[in-house]
């Protein structure tokens, strides 16, 4: 039996629909559950061959035991050794590289020193920054936002130098980017599914939560969605997430993008709407079913992969077969 577990938090619709929806598929040898997990032993296989992570975001525990069951042979969707280590100054960085149009955006050392670091731990920073550099970088208005974070959590529009220096102060020790605010005609969120399937839903955050999501949405420009698709296809590939939510602000016809880094998005029933709550069931539960049956071995993309796979761990040749590089000796 090739089990899928979904890992989740206080998720009320999509996990109970998922399961539901793949276990209905009645594809042979293929089960999905809700994934369990006690204290875990090190090096200790998972039990299953796909966990769905809808929370490790939150639960130090879980992204700790989802690493583990990888080295098992679990595969993790998303990849929970990347979203480790992604932030979204580096999405925005890397993505301006790579052809995506992305407001102009700086990282900003933090407004207060981080517990446990005095002035004394800072020694390397200019002081003071070259605000007027910034401001003239980023223009107004612009965003103060975490570097890592999500859920419109200490996410400040600012209009002049005094605003930004008021919400600045607010943002304590956080560690936080300043973006050029863009002044949309009209916004988007997409769900990207597996690295190929886009689902491109009409989305207005100026409306309370439960409205965001437009009902009956007006027909998309189809030169604006082919460009979007693309776009989503090139974020999610480049940052290999197999669940994504990509959102853009289009200005002067132009897709801005502005949040890619939702590993775990929103897919609850009530605040996607049906005929989205449909799309998003379907799409990830062919993912998982797909992923169950290939015979995919998800540790193969790290270097201690090649140690794992030597006949003989630990001597200096594999060593210097997976790092490329001499091993230490010990004279
Ligand atoms: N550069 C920007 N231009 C215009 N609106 C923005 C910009 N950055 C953020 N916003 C608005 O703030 C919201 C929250 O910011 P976002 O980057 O998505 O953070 P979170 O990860 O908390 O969702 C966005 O959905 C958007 O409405
Ligand atoms: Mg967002």
């Amino acid at each position: 039996m090739r089990k899928i577990g979904i890992l989740f938090g206080m998720e009320d619709t999509f996990p109970w629909a998922l399961i539901d929806r793949i276990n209905r598929m009645a594809v042979q040898d293929v089960r999905a559950e809700v994934a369990r997990f006690d204290a875990v032993k090190m090096a200790e296989p998972s039990g299953y061959r796909v966990i769905l992570d809808r929370i490790s975001q939150d639960v130090d525990f879980y992204r700790a035991a989802l690493k583990n069951a990888v080295l098992g042979g679990t595969i993790v969707i998303n990849n929970p050794f990347w979203w480790s280590a992604d932030d979204k100054f580096f999405n925005y960085a890397l993505m301006s590289k790579l052809g995506i149009a992305i407001p102009k955006t700086v990282i900003l050392p933090h407004f207060q020193h981080p517990p446990g670091t005095t002035a004394k731990s800072f020694r390397n920073l200019n002081y003071p920054l070259n605000w007027d550099a910034v401001f003239a970088y980023v223009g107004f208005p612009a965003y103060l936002k975490p570097y890592s974070g999500g859920g419109w959590k200490s996410v400040y529009k600012v209009n002049s130098p005094e605003e930004f220096f008021r919400a600045y102060h607010e943002t304590e020790s956080l560690c936080m980017t300043l973006q050029e605010g863009i002044e949309f005609e009209e916004y988007f969120r997409c769900y990207v599914v597996h690295r190929k399937q886009v689902h491109v839903m009409r989305y207005d955050p100026r409306k309370p939560h439960e409205d965001r999501y437009v009902r009956n949405p007006a027909p998309i420009d189809p030169q604006r969605y082919e460009r979007m698709h693309q776009d989503c296809l090139t974020i999610c590939r480049a940052l290999g997430y197999d669940l994504n939510t990509v959102e853009f602000a289009v200005r002067d016809g132009v897709p801005y993008a502005i949040d890619f880094l939702n590993p775990a998005p929103d897919a609850d029933l009530y605040s996607v709407g049906e005929a989205n709550f449909e799309w998003i069931v379907q799409a990830v539960a062919d993912m998982l079913v797909e992923r169950a049956l290939s015979d995919e071995r998800p540790a193969r993309d790290y270097r201690w992969q090649a140690f794992l796979n030597s006949e003989h761990p630990g001597t200096t040749e594999a060593i210097e077969q997976a790092t490329n590089r001499q091993a230490p000796t010990n004279s």
